[in-house]
């Protein structure tokens, strides 16, 4: 008996030493930067943590000091990326740090049925006949702006009635912001209607929370290898899956059928051609159409999420956002006509955008290449062909070096004074990779374009409207895992008609 408790305690610490030694012990090479712990990316698990304290208090130092690490996440081992030299050079040879998605790294787990293989992480061929599609519809220079506006005051109105029924205490934003980047997102770019922002039951608003809430649950993220056995719970997350991508089809398809619905050089159109021509099939209609709907309006929302907070917190930069509005007279909510040329041209909004997708870049840490050879990063650092490869925005965004010891300050002066000072300054930052909220080279984001406007046309609507400040009695919080933004923020609206 003794003998056989003896064989089960020394069989259980094998097995505990060989899942070490095969998947959590780091592997040699690259050899001359450092690990982060394994068990940093299980701290949320065990932990409610604030994802921007495990970020400084375990992977800043080395990241910063040696310009990469190799990090655990994914349930594997990974080289994440902080210095801008670096960056630039992984962004110039797209050939060598290829894309390589879920569709490659885990294609049996639940999030490779949600976006399949599509635009951001295709590589080769396959992208090329992406981007011809993808690329002149989301690059028009006649985005409605109309419906922009027309969605901001909608958007206005909500926030009145929920401050309304909240009292004196805060409005949860987010969920309203993830109705009005739907809708923006839909039939701006997309010109479907779901009626997302109106109704809060619509189909497309109830499966998007299904799906985010059945998808990004940390232990399926980490350990992906899960999603090879049948557990109920991700049967349902893959039936859910379905749904929302038939549903996205639906609402596309019947927009197509409508009289003035969609025009030729729109996305939504230019998409469903490319099915009908066979220059598509049906699965990368669905893959690139979902993958556009979830990037095209989940950034923007994190976007406007973390700008909103950070001008709750300095309200000196609301107040003089709002003398700016003026001084464009654009301070009256009747002037509903907003020229997107005039708005590029208001410095201070401008660097408002930046700032704030400096200080929270909405995909805060990414890893979706591989090495297709050995490849020797900036000359010094080996990393062994087949290496998954990402970036830290967040990291870089806020290099010391580059950005000054104040990196970490919402200071959006530092972008310059006038139009043509910030947008040199903006390209200089860009090219030198050293603000990489949209990522670099001919992988950069296609959206740019839309989100910005967006941004635009939502800061004036708002800051014309009302100012607002965070509810005292909200938790200043970062997420504790997944996209890095204030959690759950809660804002208290007040109208400027009052005074
Ligand atoms: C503030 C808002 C946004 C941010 C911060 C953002 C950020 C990014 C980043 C970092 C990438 C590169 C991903 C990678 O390296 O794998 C990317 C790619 C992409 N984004 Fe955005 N995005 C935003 C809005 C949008 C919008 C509104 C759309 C419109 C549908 C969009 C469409 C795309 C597409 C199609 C790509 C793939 C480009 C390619 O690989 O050819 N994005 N975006």
């Amino acid at each position: 008996m003794l003998i056989f408790i003896l064989e089960i305690i020394l069989l259980f610490f094998l097995s505990i030493f060989f899942i070490y030694y095969i998947f959590l012990l780091p592997p040699k090479y690259p050899q001359n930067i450092p690990a982060v712990p394994f068990w940093v990316a299980l701290i949320p698990f065990f932990k409610d943590v604030d994802q921007s304290d495990i970020f400084r208090e375990y992977i800043q130092e080395p990241l910063r000091k040696h310009g990469a690490v190799k990090l655990f996440f994914g349930a594997q081992w990974n080289v994440l990326v902080h210095k801008p030299q670096y960056l630039q050079e992984i962004f110039k040879d797209e050939d060598l740090f290829e894309k390589s998605g879920n569709q490659k790294k885990i294609p049996h787990s639940v999030l490779s049925q949600f976006l399949g293989d599509n635009i951001i992480s295709a590589h080769g061929q396959d992208w090329k006949t992406y981007q011809s599609v993808v690329k002149p519809g989301l690059q028009r220079n006649n985005f409605e702006v109309e419906k922009l506006v027309k969605n901001a005051e909608s958007l206005c109105g909500l926030l009145k009635d929920a401050q309304l029924r909240a009292g004196n205490g805060g409005v949860p934003v987010q969920e309203f912001l993830q109705r009005y980047s739907v809708a923006n997102l839909s039939e701006v770019v997309l010109q479907t209607e779901f009626d997302a922002l109106n109704s809060l039951n619509a189909p497309i608003n109830v499966l998007q929370t299904a799906v985010k809430r059945e998808i990004f649950k940390p232990i399926f993220m980490n350990f992906p290898v899960l999603d090879r056995f049948p557990f109920p719970s991700r049967e349902q997350a893959r039936k859910t899956v379905d749904r929302f991508r038939n549903e996205l089809k639906r609402g596309l398809v019947e927009s197509s059928t409508k009289a003035n619905g969609m025009s030729t050089d729109g996305l939504g159109r230019r998409m469903l051609d490319a099915r009908d021509s066979g220059t598509w099939n049906e699965k990368q209609l669905l893959d690139n159409l979902t993958v556009a709907f979830v990037a095209g309006q989940e950034n923007p929302q994190l976007c406007m999420i973390s700008t909103l907070y950070l001008l709750a917190k300095h309200p000196e930069i609301q107040s003089k956002l709002y003398q700016e509005i003026l001084q464009f007279n654009l301070g009256q909510p009747a002037d509903d006509v907003l020229d997107p040329e005039v708005l590029q041209d208001m410095p201070f909004l401008t660097s408002v955008i930046y700032e704030s997708l400096r200080l929270f870049p909405p995909i805060g840490q990414l890893v979706n290449r591989h090495t297709s050879e050995n490849a020797l990063l900036g000359g010094e650092i080996m990393i062994p062909k087949g290496t998954y490869v990402g970036y830290n925005c967040y990291s870089t965004n806020r290099d010391p070096t580059v950005w000054g010891e104040n990196a970490n300050v919402f200071d959006p002066a530092r972008w310059g004074d006038n139009t043509v000072a910030i947008q040199k300054q903006y390209r200089h930052r860009r090219a030198r990779a050293e603000w990489v909220s949209f990522h670099g080279g001919r992988r950069a984001c296609l959206g740019e374009k839309f989100a910005l406007l967006q941004m635009r046309v939502t800061l004036v609507s708002l800051v014309r409207k009302m100012r607002w400040g965070l509810d005292p009695t909200w938790i200043d919080r970062k997420t504790p895992a997944g996209p890095l933004y204030p959690r759950a923020l809660r804002l208290v609206f007040e109208s400027r008609e009052k005074q």
